[in-house]
């Protein structure tokens, strides 16, 4: 398979197994990455080994096999603490998933800091789970949510955004890359702002990480989340960075387990950071997998990954814009490999199961941003959704597969 970027392509796929298969007797064409990633051997390998040679419970063990876990758990926080560059590894709170991340704060942050008449500022392009958990906090706090709006483009209205910020303004939740339409958001920029007015800035990383090199540190954020599953690692496990002094300032978000340091009825002292936030027995082997996900990713090199998704982003587009009747549906100027799309005459949900029989797996549907669709008056898009892994090739499998759309629907 012939790539003109300095990714081995051919190299990376045999990594990955599940590529390899057909589907309807086609080669699979997995381009629904966005909803979850494939795993590469390493991790599966990992996540295996701990289970057939190291499983124990973590950090209350003397035993040999607890202080094997403990210490490859523990291992896995240092990891993902370089792979964001954040300044220490307390500042790294193992979570489900990012959804689960932007819960914990807009729980533990806003029962300490947000009170009536207080406000929060989402976009317009956000992903469901960095709407709703901010609803229930505004509802139950009488706060307000303000959201950024967007141009036809898909892009954050940068000028409307600085004039939300006011007073009352108590945090920024915004989505690094958007799952609907690919959008890079300008964060850095919108922290620097935030943060002239004082206001923290919640980073949803969840489709960044698996595109571009993150740096939480140069970024600014107050917090960064993101899930495991998107970024070649197991479902179940992500990542909440915080800046230490704002996650001392938070109370725990659960109670239980490993987040104490003393218990009696009349008092409990809490634990220091990160088990503080981490209540119960984590998911020990999602934490390793997540951590052989993070080396895997270290040694393809995440610039590298940017470049090789950056030409199959123009190549696509250009053959995508080709097809008539096509509408792409998000076409910002800095974006991820993310096609959004609608043709003429056909409902998504049907292109989409033609498309399956061909082999290609794309997703179609509001992508849990109804919001986004509302914006562009329409119900759905069909989405696919590029990693590292895929080709021209693949693209070119698409673009055919859409001629064959258009011939079964007559459109
Ligand atoms: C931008 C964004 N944020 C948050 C999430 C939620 O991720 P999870 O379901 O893994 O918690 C997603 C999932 O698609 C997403 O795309």
């Amino acid at each position: 398979m012939p790539v003109s970027t300095s990714l081995d392509v051919s190299s990376i796929r045999r990594d990955f197994p599940i590529l390899a298969q057909r589907v309807h007797d086609r080669p699979l064409v997995y381009f629904d990455n966005a909803a979850t990633s494939q795993k590469p051997k390493c991790v599966v390998d990992a996540i295996t080994r701990f289970y057939l040679l190291d499983n124990a419970n973590i950090h209350r063990g003397v035993h040999q096999l607890s202080e094997r876990s403990t210490q490859a758990y523990e291992n896995a926080r240092v990891k993902v603490q370089r792979f964001l560059s954040a300044a220490d590894s307390r500042e790294i709170i193992f979570v489900r998933g990012a959804t689960e991340g932007i819960n914990l704060v807009a729980q533990a942050y806003g029962r300490k800091y947000v009170g009536s008449g207080d406000e929060i500022v989402i976009s317009a392009l956000e992903h469901h789970s960095n709407i709703v958990p901010w609803q229930m906090l505004c509802e139950e706090k009488g706060a307000v949510l303000r959201v950024i709006p967007i141009n036809d483009r898909g892009e954050l209205e940068l000028d409307k955004f600085e004039k939300l910020l006011n007073p009352h303004t108590r945090l920024i939740a915004v989505s690094h890359v958007s799952n609907a339409l690919g959008t890079t958001n300008p964060v850095r920029e919108m922290i620097g702002a935030a943060h002239r007015w004082n206001v923290p800035v919640l980073v949803d990383g969840a489709q960044a990480v698996p595109h571009m090199k993150v740096d939480a540190q140069n970024l600014d954020c107050d917090f960064y989340v993101f899930s495991g599953h998107k970024v070649f690692g197991p479902t179940g496990i992500g990542v909440l960075y915080g800046k230490e002094r704002l996650l001392e300032s938070m109370p725990p978000y659960q109670g239980g387990g490993d987040m104490i340091r003393s218990v009696t009825f009349e008092k409990t002292i809490y634990n220091s950071l990160p088990y503080k936030f981490e209540a119960g027995t984590p998911d020990i082997a999602g934490v390793i997998g997540l951590g052989a996900a993070v080396d895997y990713l270290n040694l393809i090199g995440l610039d590298a990954v940017a470049a090789h998704e950056h030409e199959l982003l123009e190549y696509g587009t250009q053959a995508l814009e080709g097809i008539s009747g096509l509408r792409l549906i998000g076409t910002a100027r800095d974006k991820a490999a993310v096609f959004s799309f609608v043709l003429a005459g056909v409902h998504p949900h049907d292109l989409g199961t033609v498309l399956d029989h061909e082999g290609i797996a794309v997703r179609t549907g509001h992508h849990c941003a109804q919001p986004v669709m509302d914006r562009f008056g329409i119900p759905a898009t069909a989405r696919a959704s590029l990693a590292l892994y895929n080709t021209r090739e693949e693209i070119d499998a698409l673009v055919t597969g859409i001629y064959r759309v258009k011939e079964v629907f007559g459109a």
